[in-house]
């Protein structure tokens, strides 16, 4: 469920009308609603009621400091990716003492930022980085607190590039080995065993991979618990959102009408089926949503420049692109897209929705099926509040687009464009050229 729906003729963002937002501040401008985001967070965490759990935001999806102070303030901690990511969460004025940090590649000095600033725990994803993490520990004189990514070898069931639990894959420590890297772990000085963790993919839309892997991991947690006094098990994030009728999802009726073998996996089916497996634990635990919160929660607005027809082909060219939003060019990801004024007289149009970029890649939709558009009319591409713009470039020196939080009938801009002196800014011409 969310709060885009068309008013009269005009798409809004709970009561803001985006026209008016696309006016205000220009395009291409990404647009949140946080009522969408406080919805999604309250009916994730009822669906695990009977457990003792905490949510853990993976502000990798969405790390824009106006989203993190409304995550903090309804009581989320936070998944960090980098350093980077914990220091957004400080400088949103967030504590990360309930916050953990994964990543196979952490370096020395993000070590030392989590140790210094306080985070709940590392998920450490490699025994060379358990090695790495006692030592920086120890040259700080503190227990580093940890808990080991296993990697349970499950499918997923979704794209291939955003699968991450089989042991292809670069994460985690294969489950197989992890009892032997636990013992390890125990007999380093400077580390303190505090849970387990897993994580196997993203976009998952059916909760059979996640039963497979929590039953993989779950004697394991057991184990630990029972030799080392873990206290918490972290299942992960994955939880996917409706991508195809992103709009009419917004609706409850959507959702009754979808036969009940097609339906979706939603919180309270992820709930049903996992709240039993990890009940006996007598384990808290941690999960670690992003697309979730924040996916349906946000739109990129863009504006129409041209509408080329080509030969037996229509081309719908917009000014925002695969720098702004990557999802359909990397992992040829569906957005529904849909005018900010629908007119329902006008006649409909199938286009490809291109970007000015100068790739082919560039491109939004293909063969869509739209109401006709024409130069300076807007649109919205739904469903782009997770991995939008935190996967923005300045590709084709285009600057990163700007950011606006709505709630109710208020909206503030909470990132501005970047102005083209800021994307030069810390670039300079070598003295040996003249
Ligand atoms: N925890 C860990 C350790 C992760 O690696 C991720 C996502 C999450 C949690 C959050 O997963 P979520 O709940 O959002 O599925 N850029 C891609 C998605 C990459 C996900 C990376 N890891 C996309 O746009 O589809």
């Amino acid at each position: 469920m969310h709060h885009f729906r068309y008013i009269g003729h005009n798409l809004h963002c709970e009561s803001v009308d985006l026209a008016e937002v696309a006016r205000l501040y220009g395009t291409p401008t990404y647009v949140y609603s946080a009522a969408t985001m406080a919805d999604n967070y309250t009916r994730l965490s009822k669906s695990l009621s009977g457990l003792d759990f905490q949510i853990c935001f993976a502000n990798k999806a969405n790390a824009n400091l106006g989203v993190l102070r409304h995550f903090a303030n309804l009581g989320a901690a936070f998944d960090f990716a980098s350093g980077g990511e914990l220091r957004r969460v400080l400088a949103a004025g967030a504590d990360v003492k309930r916050s953990v940090f994964a990543g196979v590649g952490k370096t020395e000095a993000e070590i030392v930022l989590a140790l210094t600033s306080g985070i709940f725990a590392f998920h450490v994803e490699s025994e060379p980085e358990l090695a790495r993490i006692n030592h920086v520990a120890g040259k700080l004189g503190v227990k580093a607190p940890i808990s080991i990514r296993v990697n349970p070898d499950v499918d997923a069931l979704t794209h291939a590039k955003i699968s991450t639990g089989k042991s292809e894959h670069k994460f985690g420590i294969p489950l197989r080995f992890a009892a032997a890297a636990y013992e390890a772990a125990s007999k380093y000085p400077h580390v303190a065993l505090r849970g387990v963790q897993m994580h196997i993919g993203s976009q998952i839309t059916e909760v059979e991979p996640l039963v497979e892997a929590v039953e993989k991991v779950a004697p394991l947690a057991a184990e630990l618990k029972a030799k080392f006094g873990i206290t918490y098990f972290s299942i992960g994030g994955g939880i996917g959102i409706v991508y195809r009728d992103a709009l009419a999802s917004g609706q409850a009726a959507w959702w009754e009408a979808q036969p009940a073998d097609k339906r979706p996996m939603t919180p309270e089916s992820y709930g049903a089926a996992l709240v039993p497996l990890l009940k006996p634990l007598g384990l808290k635990v941690v999960l670690e949503p992003g697309r979730f919160l924040v996916g349906n929660a946000g739109v990129l607005l863009s504006r129409v420049e041209y509408l080329k027809r080509g030969h037996g082909k229509n081309f719908l060219i917009v000014d925002a692109a695969m720098n702004d939003l990557v999802r359909p060019a990397m992992y040829d990801a569906f957005h529904e897209i849909v005018p900010l004024h629908r007119d329902t007289t006008r006649r409909s149009l199938v286009a490809d929705v291109v970007g000015p970029v100068c790739e082919t890649s560039d491109c939004f939709a293909k063969d869509r099926s739209l109401q006709e558009l024409g130069e300076g009319e807007y649109l919205a591409i739904m469903s782009a509040g997770a991995y939008g713009r935190t996967m923005a470039s300045r590709y084709n020196a285009r600057p990163l687009p700007a950011e606006v939080l709505v709630q109710g009938s208020a909206f503030e801009l909470v990132a501005a464009r970047e102005t083209f002196e800021q994307t030069i800014a810390g670039e300079k011409i070598p003295a040996f050229l003249g």
